[in-house]
């Protein structure tokens, strides 16, 4: 049979898959912050596939949710010529890498696969430096959700609140009852967390876009950004005393033990809940209905100087796409997968809203990408509007008018 472009293309990746398989007790490491019960779970599974196909899973986990320890520990091991072979990094962090020459194309495999028709395009291009793949994403992570415990609202006789304007009544009635109206952990990422979402809500996702998205300074300055800070202010009465400092993960178990009656999280949190096997329900964040804030997880390749290594490194690429990966990663991480081809029959009801959410989002143009798990700007701006944030969000008598000011100069850092 005479070879043709489709047949000599599915050797090019076989080939490549049957020599990765075949190679002895080569070690990939892969840098994640993957350590929270549902995490871990999900990267479990990341290691059995590399493992499936004859590597051996080194693991390099900084713990610390949000990855902001992750990312330090990532700079001095590359600075020092000694980069892992993978990387979990994400958004506009990928262009400055690329900027730095240090990652490898993964477009072998991209090609091969046809990454450009089976990924959403608004992924694809995250993925991509200077037109080429060099990171693969692992899922797709909705971080405007409310996470709640039905019987905890039950034994107070309340409604979950859906906007802004009902959120302190039910918060009152909630405490009254002996719970603790919003679980929180006191650390800046959470804190910036919430306050996208109250962005979202309050101001829709056209403002989301404007301000969070492209700096604009008006939009930044403007009295619905107050609002936006008006409403965090009045979360500080929703929390507990022990807040300051507590991990995501710990915040989530107040819901699960019905301590706490909410939790505003990404639905990383959801890992958390199927793993303890407890009850909970999902909302879109008060007031955003029909919008999505996508926080993308993937994995970033480094130049290695080892033939074995960086061939391991197409096939994890290659694996991570796999039907059969995509659904086991995403049942335990809670995110959904980024394949949009794949039936999500097995998955519960929030991950079908999700999946169902994230297309008509985006058709409706209220897909926007998450500022708080840096998908919208670069690093150092996201870091110093997210200083603005927490220390407004610690100073019980900061004022919301100063706050937008000290957050449009944040947008200006580079
Ligand atoms: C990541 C998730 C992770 C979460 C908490 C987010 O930025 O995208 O994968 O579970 O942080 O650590």
């Amino acid at each position: 049979m005479k070879p043709t472009i489709r047949t000599l293309r599915a050797c090019v990746l076989g080939c490549l898959l049957a020599f990765g398989a075949a190679a002895s007790a080569t070690d990939i490491e892969v840098l994640h912050w993957w350590t929270s019960g549902g995490e871990a779970k999900a990267a479990s599974q990341l290691k059995a596939i590399l493992e499936s196909k004859g590597y051996v899973w080194k693991d390099f986990a900084v713990a610390g949710g949000g990855g902001e320890n992750a990312m330090t520990v990532l700079k001095t091991r590359v600075v020092s010529g000694d980069p892992p072979a993978a990387a979990q990094i994400k958004g506009p962090s990928i262009q400055e890498w690329g900027a730095e020459g240090v990652l490898a194309s993964l477009d072998k495999v991209a090609q091969v696969e046809k990454w450009d028709s089976m990924l959403p395009k608004v992924v694809a291009d995250v993925m991509k430096y200077d037109g080429r793949y060099v990171a693969v994403p692992v899922n797709v992570h909705r971080v405007n959700w409310m996470w709640v415990n039905p019987s905890v609202f039950k034994q107070a006789g309340v409604e979950v609140p859906r906007t802004w304007a009902d959120f302190p009544k039910a918060a009152e009635k909630i405490r009254a009852a002996g719970f603790v109206p919003l679980a929180h952990g006191g650390q800046p990422w959470q804190d910036f967390t919430v306050f996208e979402s109250i962005v979202l809500g309050v101001g829709g996702a056209d403002f989301y876009r404007k301000s969070l998205v492209e700096l604009n300074q008006d939009a930044l300055r403007s009295k619905t950004m107050e609002q936006a800070f008006d409403i965090l202010a009045s979360l500080r009465a929703d929390i507990d005393p022990d807040a300051p400092n507590r991990d995501w993960n710990q915040a989530t178990a107040m819901v699960i033990n019905g301590k706490a009656a909410m939790q505003l999280m990404g639905d990383w949190a959801k890992g958390e809940f199927t793993q303890a096997k407890s009850q909970y329900e999902c909302y879109p964040a008060p007031g955003t209905d029909g919008a999505f804030t996508f926080n993308v997880d993937s994995l970033v390749m480094f130049e290695q100087s080892k033939a074995d290594v960086t061939q391991g490194q197409l096939v994890l690429a290659s694996a991570v796409l796999s039907p059969g990966f995509q659904k086991v990663f995403n049942l335990a991480k809670g995110s959904i997968p980024v394949r949009t081809d794949l039936k999500m029959d097995d998955f519960d009801a929030c991950a079908q809203k999700s999946a169902a959410d994230f297309k008509a989002a985006a058709q409706a143009g209220k897909l926007v990408p998450s500022i708080a798990h840096q998908m919208a700007v670069p690093a150092a701006t996201a870091g110093a509007m997210q200083d603005v944030v927490t220390q407004f969000f610690n100073s019980p008598d900061a004022s919301s008018a100063d706050a937008v000011i000290r957050l449009a100069q944040a947008a200006k850092v580079r």
